[in-house]
Protein backbone atom coordinates (compact mmCIF):
# COMPACT_ATOMS: atom_id res chain seq x y z
CA UNK A 1 0.00 0.00 0.00
CA UNK A 2 3.11 2.17 1.10
CA UNK A 3 4.60 1.95 -2.34
CA UNK A 4 1.29 2.39 -4.25
CA UNK A 5 0.52 5.48 -2.47
CA UNK A 6 4.26 7.17 -3.34
CA UNK A 7 3.85 6.46 -6.83
CA UNK A 8 0.08 8.29 -6.70
CA UNK A 9 2.14 11.09 -4.93
CA UNK A 10 5.07 11.45 -7.26
CA UNK A 11 3.52 10.26 -10.37
CA UNK A 12 0.78 13.76 -9.43
CA UNK A 13 3.49 15.96 -8.88
CA UNK A 14 5.16 14.91 -11.96
CA UNK A 15 1.77 15.87 -14.15
CA UNK A 16 1.68 19.27 -11.72
CA UNK A 17 -1.99 17.76 -9.45
CA UNK A 18 -1.62 18.29 -5.69
CA UNK A 19 -2.46 15.47 -3.70
CA UNK A 20 -4.53 15.09 -0.74
CA UNK A 21 -4.02 12.07 1.73
CA UNK A 22 -7.37 10.95 3.35
CA UNK A 23 -6.46 8.98 6.71
CA UNK A 24 -8.51 5.86 7.64
CA UNK A 25 -9.95 5.39 4.01
CA UNK A 26 -13.90 6.12 4.20
CA UNK A 27 -13.85 6.37 7.91
CA UNK A 28 -11.54 9.34 7.97
CA UNK A 29 -13.65 10.83 4.70
CA UNK A 30 -16.75 11.04 6.94
CA UNK A 31 -14.22 13.00 9.31
CA UNK A 32 -12.69 15.41 6.98
CA UNK A 33 -9.36 13.90 8.34
CA UNK A 34 -7.13 14.77 5.17
CA UNK A 35 -3.22 15.59 5.17
CA UNK A 36 -1.28 17.65 1.89
CA UNK A 37 0.65 15.74 0.69
CA UNK A 38 4.23 16.64 -0.90
CA UNK A 39 7.02 13.98 -2.38
CA UNK A 40 8.63 14.25 1.02
CA UNK A 41 5.73 12.69 2.89
CA UNK A 42 6.26 9.54 0.82
CA UNK A 43 10.46 9.43 1.25
CA UNK A 44 11.67 6.02 2.65
CA UNK A 45 8.36 4.25 2.63
CA UNK A 46 8.26 1.96 -0.24
CA UNK A 47 9.89 -0.36 1.82
CA UNK A 48 7.08 -0.51 4.67
CA UNK A 49 4.50 -2.64 5.49
CA UNK A 50 1.09 -0.89 6.16
CA UNK A 51 -0.11 2.19 5.08
CA UNK A 52 0.99 5.51 6.58
CA UNK A 53 -2.76 6.89 5.57
CA UNK A 54 -3.82 3.99 8.18
CA UNK A 55 -7.13 2.27 6.79
CA UNK A 56 -10.52 1.63 8.72
CA UNK A 57 -13.60 -0.23 7.62
CA UNK A 58 -16.53 2.29 7.93
CA UNK A 59 -19.86 1.14 8.81
CA UNK A 60 -21.04 4.88 8.89
CA UNK A 61 -19.54 4.98 4.82
CA UNK A 62 -22.13 2.03 4.08
CA UNK A 63 -25.08 4.40 4.48
CA UNK A 64 -26.59 6.71 2.21
CA UNK A 65 -26.44 9.23 4.69
CA UNK A 66 -22.43 8.81 5.67
CA UNK A 67 -21.75 8.85 1.87
CA UNK A 68 -23.73 11.65 1.57
CA UNK A 69 -21.00 13.44 4.65
CA UNK A 70 -18.23 11.93 2.67
CA UNK A 71 -19.06 13.78 -0.64
CA UNK A 72 -19.66 16.80 1.28
CA UNK A 73 -16.05 17.10 2.79
CA UNK A 74 -14.15 15.72 -0.71
CA UNK A 75 -15.88 18.94 -2.08
CA UNK A 76 -15.16 21.32 1.22
CA UNK A 77 -11.30 20.16 0.03
CA UNK A 78 -11.45 20.98 -3.36
CA UNK A 79 -11.34 17.65 -4.39
CA UNK A 80 -11.47 16.66 -8.32
CA UNK A 81 -10.87 13.22 -7.85
CA UNK A 82 -10.59 10.05 -6.16
CA UNK A 83 -7.73 7.51 -6.09
CA UNK A 84 -9.32 4.34 -3.48
CA UNK A 85 -6.31 1.59 -3.30
CA UNK A 86 -8.24 -1.78 -1.89
CA UNK A 87 -10.65 -4.62 -2.29
CA UNK A 88 -14.18 -5.39 -3.14
CA UNK A 89 -15.43 -3.21 -0.06
CA UNK A 90 -13.79 -0.84 -1.46
CA UNK A 91 -14.26 -0.18 -4.68
CA UNK A 92 -18.14 -0.94 -4.62
CA UNK A 93 -18.21 2.31 -2.06
CA UNK A 94 -15.86 4.07 -4.70
CA UNK A 95 -18.58 2.91 -7.18
CA UNK A 96 -21.05 4.61 -4.98
CA UNK A 97 -19.70 7.96 -4.78
CA UNK A 98 -19.69 7.58 -8.09
CA UNK A 99 -23.20 7.04 -9.03
CA UNK A 100 -24.47 8.84 -6.24
CA UNK A 101 -22.37 11.94 -5.94
CA UNK A 102 -20.96 12.08 -9.13
CA UNK A 103 -17.06 11.85 -7.58
CA UNK A 104 -14.38 10.82 -9.98
CA UNK A 105 -12.97 7.43 -8.75
CA UNK A 106 -9.94 5.33 -10.06
CA UNK A 107 -9.03 2.57 -8.36
CA UNK A 108 -5.93 0.42 -7.08
CA UNK A 109 -6.10 -3.36 -6.51
CA UNK A 110 -5.30 -4.07 -3.09
CA UNK A 111 -6.23 -7.18 -0.95
CA UNK A 112 -3.69 -10.47 0.28
CA UNK A 113 -6.91 -12.68 -1.49
CA UNK A 114 -5.85 -11.22 -5.07
CA UNK A 115 -9.34 -11.73 -5.87
CA UNK A 116 -10.42 -8.86 -8.02
CA UNK A 117 -11.05 -9.35 -11.56
CA UNK A 118 -8.89 -7.44 -14.07
CA UNK A 119 -5.59 -7.63 -12.74
CA UNK A 120 -3.16 -10.76 -12.49
CA UNK A 121 -2.29 -9.80 -8.98
CA UNK A 122 -3.20 -7.48 -6.05
CA UNK A 123 -0.94 -5.83 -4.34
CA UNK A 124 0.32 -7.71 -1.41
CA UNK A 125 -0.93 -10.35 -2.29
CA UNK A 126 2.77 -11.82 -3.45
CA UNK A 127 4.15 -10.45 -0.23
CA UNK A 128 1.31 -12.65 2.06
CA UNK A 129 2.55 -15.35 0.00
CA UNK A 130 6.26 -15.22 0.76
CA UNK A 131 5.20 -14.61 4.56
CA UNK A 132 3.39 -17.56 4.09
CA UNK A 133 5.62 -19.66 2.64
CA UNK A 134 8.36 -18.81 4.49
CA UNK A 135 6.27 -19.68 7.93
CA UNK A 136 5.42 -23.37 6.61
CA UNK A 137 9.23 -23.91 5.44
CA UNK A 138 9.81 -23.29 9.63
CA UNK A 139 7.06 -25.40 10.80
CA UNK A 140 8.13 -28.58 8.37
CA UNK A 141 10.77 -28.65 10.51
CA UNK A 142 9.86 -29.79 13.75
CA UNK A 143 6.70 -31.71 11.24
CA UNK A 144 9.80 -33.51 9.86
CA UNK A 145 11.79 -33.88 13.25
CA UNK A 146 8.79 -35.49 15.17
CA UNK A 147 6.47 -36.93 12.52
CA UNK A 148 3.56 -35.29 12.94
CA UNK A 149 0.62 -33.65 10.99
CA UNK A 150 0.55 -30.38 11.04
CA UNK A 151 -2.50 -28.40 9.74
CA UNK A 152 -1.59 -25.02 8.55
CA UNK A 153 -4.36 -22.28 8.08
CA UNK A 154 -4.05 -19.45 5.86
CA UNK A 155 -6.07 -16.35 5.11
CA UNK A 156 -8.72 -16.30 2.37
CA UNK A 157 -12.47 -16.32 3.46
CA UNK A 158 -14.08 -16.86 0.00
CA UNK A 159 -10.81 -17.14 -2.67
CA UNK A 160 -8.34 -19.61 -2.22
CA UNK A 161 -5.36 -18.36 -4.70
CA UNK A 162 -3.14 -17.06 -1.54
CA UNK A 163 -3.74 -21.02 0.16
CA UNK A 164 -3.19 -22.73 -3.33
CA UNK A 165 0.38 -21.07 -4.15
CA UNK A 166 1.48 -21.40 -0.57
CA UNK A 167 0.99 -25.21 -0.67
CA UNK A 168 2.17 -25.55 -3.77
CA UNK A 169 5.46 -23.53 -2.84
CA UNK A 170 5.53 -24.92 0.93
CA UNK A 171 5.21 -28.39 -0.81
CA UNK A 172 1.75 -29.26 0.83
CA UNK A 173 0.56 -32.96 0.91
CA UNK A 174 -3.01 -31.41 0.71
CA UNK A 175 -4.48 -28.05 -0.05
CA UNK A 176 -7.89 -27.41 1.09
CA UNK A 177 -9.74 -24.36 -0.72
CA UNK A 178 -12.96 -22.40 -0.20
CA UNK A 179 -13.47 -23.29 -3.89
CA UNK A 180 -13.07 -26.98 -3.20
CA UNK A 181 -15.60 -30.14 -1.96
CA UNK A 182 -13.65 -31.89 0.39
CA UNK A 183 -15.37 -34.52 2.44
CA UNK A 184 -13.96 -35.34 5.37
CA UNK A 185 -13.97 -39.12 3.81
CA UNK A 186 -11.89 -38.10 0.94
CA UNK A 187 -9.59 -36.17 3.40
CA UNK A 188 -9.21 -38.90 5.85
CA UNK A 189 -8.47 -41.40 3.10
CA UNK A 190 -5.85 -38.82 1.06
CA UNK A 191 -3.75 -37.90 4.62
CA UNK A 192 -3.79 -42.15 5.40
CA UNK A 193 -2.35 -42.54 2.17
CA UNK A 194 0.43 -40.32 2.63
CA UNK A 195 0.94 -40.53 6.83
CA UNK A 196 0.20 -43.84 7.12
CA UNK A 197 1.80 -45.70 4.65
CA UNK A 198 5.10 -43.84 4.34
CA UNK A 199 5.30 -42.83 8.41
CA UNK A 200 6.46 -39.74 7.48
CA UNK A 201 5.60 -35.90 8.57
CA UNK A 202 2.42 -34.55 6.59
CA UNK A 203 1.53 -30.44 5.78
CA UNK A 204 -2.16 -29.63 5.03
CA UNK A 205 -2.69 -26.01 3.68
CA UNK A 206 -6.69 -24.92 4.82
CA UNK A 207 -7.97 -21.43 3.97
CA UNK A 208 -9.98 -20.53 6.16
CA UNK A 209 -13.14 -20.25 3.81
CA UNK A 210 -12.59 -23.97 3.41
CA UNK A 211 -16.15 -26.32 3.85
CA UNK A 212 -14.44 -27.77 6.56
CA UNK A 213 -14.59 -24.54 8.84
CA UNK A 214 -10.64 -23.87 8.93
CA UNK A 215 -8.15 -26.24 10.50
CA UNK A 216 -9.42 -26.14 14.30
CA UNK A 217 -12.61 -27.58 12.90
CA UNK A 218 -10.85 -30.47 10.71
CA UNK A 219 -8.47 -30.86 13.73
CA UNK A 220 -11.70 -31.89 15.50
CA UNK A 221 -12.82 -34.40 12.81
CA UNK A 222 -9.62 -35.87 12.49
CA UNK A 223 -8.73 -36.31 16.08
CA UNK A 224 -10.32 -39.78 16.29
CA UNK A 225 -9.00 -41.54 13.21
CA UNK A 226 -5.38 -40.24 13.23
CA UNK A 227 -5.19 -39.95 17.49
CA UNK A 228 -2.07 -42.25 17.25
CA UNK A 229 -0.39 -39.41 16.17
CA UNK A 230 0.78 -36.00 16.91
CA UNK A 231 -1.56 -33.12 15.21
CA UNK A 232 -0.96 -29.95 15.41
CA UNK A 233 -2.77 -26.65 14.29
CA UNK A 234 -1.05 -23.58 13.12
CA UNK A 235 -2.94 -20.41 12.04
CA UNK A 236 -0.82 -18.02 10.17
CA UNK A 237 -4.01 -15.07 10.94
CA UNK A 238 -2.71 -11.53 10.29
CA UNK A 239 1.11 -11.69 10.29
CA UNK A 240 0.21 -12.43 6.24
CA UNK A 241 -1.06 -8.63 6.03
CA UNK A 242 2.39 -7.33 7.04
CA UNK A 243 5.97 -7.17 6.71
CA UNK A 244 7.98 -5.23 4.38
CA UNK A 245 6.63 -5.80 0.39
CA UNK A 246 8.39 -8.25 -1.87
CA UNK A 247 10.47 -6.44 -4.89
CA UNK A 248 7.58 -7.90 -6.75
CA UNK A 249 4.63 -6.10 -4.92
CA UNK A 250 6.83 -2.82 -4.89
CA UNK A 251 6.97 -3.11 -8.45
CA UNK A 252 3.41 -3.67 -9.23
CA UNK A 253 2.44 -0.77 -6.82
CA UNK A 254 4.59 1.69 -8.19
CA UNK A 255 3.10 0.89 -11.44
CA UNK A 256 -0.13 0.85 -10.96
CA UNK A 257 -0.14 4.32 -8.41
CA UNK A 258 1.48 5.86 -11.56
CA UNK A 259 -1.33 4.38 -14.19
CA UNK A 260 -3.99 5.52 -11.84
CA UNK A 261 -2.76 8.96 -12.50
CA UNK A 262 -2.32 8.63 -16.37
CA UNK A 263 -5.94 7.21 -16.20
CA UNK A 264 -7.53 9.87 -14.18
CA UNK A 265 -5.66 12.27 -17.11
CA UNK A 266 -6.80 9.90 -20.12
CA UNK A 267 -10.69 11.09 -18.76
CA UNK A 268 -11.26 7.68 -17.36
CA UNK A 269 -13.41 6.99 -13.99
CA UNK A 270 -15.28 4.30 -12.20
CA UNK A 271 -12.30 1.86 -13.25
CA UNK A 272 -9.82 -0.05 -11.74
CA UNK A 273 -6.06 -0.22 -13.20
CA UNK A 274 -4.30 -3.61 -13.27
CA UNK A 275 -2.04 -5.36 -15.01
CA UNK A 276 -2.78 -8.25 -17.27
CA UNK A 277 0.29 -10.40 -19.23
CA UNK A 278 2.47 -7.72 -18.01
CA UNK A 279 0.26 -4.35 -19.59
CA UNK A 280 -1.59 -2.03 -17.81
CA UNK A 281 -5.19 -2.58 -18.23
CA UNK A 282 -8.55 -0.33 -17.16
CA UNK A 283 -11.28 -2.71 -16.29
CA UNK A 284 -15.08 -0.91 -15.31
CA UNK A 285 -14.69 -0.92 -11.58
CA UNK A 286 -18.44 -3.11 -11.29
CA UNK A 287 -16.57 -5.46 -12.76
CA UNK A 288 -13.52 -6.30 -10.45
CA UNK A 289 -15.87 -8.07 -8.36
CA UNK A 290 -19.32 -9.19 -10.37
CA UNK A 291 -16.99 -10.90 -12.50
CA UNK A 292 -15.40 -13.80 -10.22
CA UNK A 293 -12.06 -14.01 -10.73
CA UNK A 294 -11.28 -18.36 -10.87
CA UNK A 295 -8.28 -20.10 -9.52
CA UNK A 296 -6.54 -21.63 -11.84
CA UNK A 297 -7.73 -25.09 -11.68
CA UNK A 298 -4.31 -26.77 -13.63
CA UNK A 299 -2.52 -25.37 -10.20
CA UNK A 300 -5.13 -27.24 -8.32
CA UNK A 301 -4.60 -30.74 -10.54
CA UNK A 302 -1.14 -30.30 -9.89
CA UNK A 303 -1.51 -29.71 -6.57
CA UNK A 304 -2.91 -33.31 -6.41
CA UNK A 305 -0.34 -34.91 -8.81
CA UNK A 306 2.83 -33.54 -6.70
CA UNK A 307 0.97 -33.85 -3.07
O1 LIG B 1 -10.24 -9.46 2.88
C1 LIG B 1 -8.93 -9.86 3.08
C2 LIG B 1 -8.75 -10.71 4.27
O2 LIG B 1 -7.39 -10.86 4.37
C3 LIG B 1 -9.43 -12.09 4.30
O3 LIG B 1 -8.73 -13.10 3.65
C4 LIG B 1 -9.53 -12.32 5.79
O4 LIG B 1 -10.55 -13.23 6.09
C5 LIG B 1 -9.86 -10.96 6.30
O5 LIG B 1 -9.23 -10.07 5.44
C6 LIG B 1 -9.45 -10.68 7.72
O6 LIG B 1 -9.91 -9.41 8.05
P1 LIG B 1 -9.77 -8.73 9.48
O7 LIG B 1 -8.40 -8.14 9.55
O8 LIG B 1 -10.81 -7.69 9.53
O9 LIG B 1 -9.93 -9.82 10.48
Amino acid sequence: MNAAVRAVVRASLYNDISVTGIRQGYHGMIRGDFVDMDSSSVSNIIQRGGTILKSARSEEFRTPEGRILAAQKVREADIDALIAIGGDGTFQGATKLYEEHGILVIGIPGTIDNDLSGTDETIGYDTALNTAMEAIDKIRDTADAHDRLFLVEVMGRDAGFLALETGISGGAELILLPETVNDIKSIKRDLSEVFFAHRRSSLVVVAEGNQTGGAVHLAEKLKDDFSQYEMRVCILGHIQRGGSPTARDRVLASRLGAASIQALLDGHTSVMVGIVNNEIKITPMKNTWNKKKNINYDLVELSNILG
